[in-house]
């Protein structure tokens, strides 16, 4: 089964857990993409539908599913969204695509999170993946200094403008045995918008396909 299938796999794991009338958030990325066309089924059943980026509203709309701003939809059901890395306390890394800041803003406004990944993301510990810090323009090297000062290798993603008007900077040769003290450190750096680590409010469940089915670890 090739990645592609494997992703496709948890995704429509996730679909199972829909109920008529939920409130729904939904996540950024080429996994979260095949849960989107699979919501096609969905349309006009559920409740209110927020999207995490301007590239997820676009594939909603394009099914004809209306997208609602989270300040009026108040408190989400749940949230299903994909990750780059995720660990057995099911603590993730995201914002591969530049996503991370609305991804974290839905995570907290949701009763549930569910993560949909292939097995290869499920690592011992994160940090293999280069973790992504959204920052203002105006902070970029600030930041990168104060990352270089915590060990970190940070890189520009030049040329990359998130949703939010932001850069990211993505953090090479991390080994993040605390995430929960990682995360909250460097939220602390004045300039940071967000980090993408989420370990302050990980998943609740995650949904990992491998070659035979679907995995579900829990908290
Ligand atoms: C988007 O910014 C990310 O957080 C994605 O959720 C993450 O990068 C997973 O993406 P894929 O499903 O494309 O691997």
């Amino acid at each position: 089964m090739s990645q592609d299938d494997r992703k496709r796999t948890a995704a429509l794991a996730a679909i199972e857990l829909l109920e008529s009338g939920m409130n729904l958030g939904v996540g950024t990325g080429s996994t979260v993409n095949h849960f989107i066309d699979a919501l096609a089924g969905w349309r006009g059943r559920l409740g209110s539908v927020v999207s995490s980026s301007v590239d997820t509203t676009q594939r909603l709309a394009q099914l004809g599913i209306e997208v609602s701003e989270l300040n009026d939809a108040g408190t989400l059901d749940l949230y299903v969204d994909g990750a780059d890395e995720a660990n057995a306390h099911l603590q993730l890394i995201k914002g591969g695509g530049g996503a991370l800041t609305r991804e974290k803003i839905i995570a907290e406004a949701s009763r549930r999170f569910v993560c949909i990944i292939d097995d290869s993301k499920l690592v011992k510990v994160l940090g293999r993946f280069p973790l992504p810090v959204e920052v203002l323009p105006m902070a970029r090297s600030l930041v990168a200094r104060k990352l270089v000062a915590a060990k970190g290798r940070p890189a520009w993603r030049e040329g990359f403008v998130t949703d939010n008007g932001n850069q990211i900077l993505d953090v090479h040769h991390l080994d993040i045995v605390d995430p929960v003290a990682l995360e909250r450190d460097l939220n602390q750096i004045p300039g940071v918008v967000s980090v993408g680590l989420f370990a302050r409010r990980p998943a609740d469940l995650l949904l990992v396909a491998d070659g035979s089915g679907v995995r579900q670890l829990k908290r």
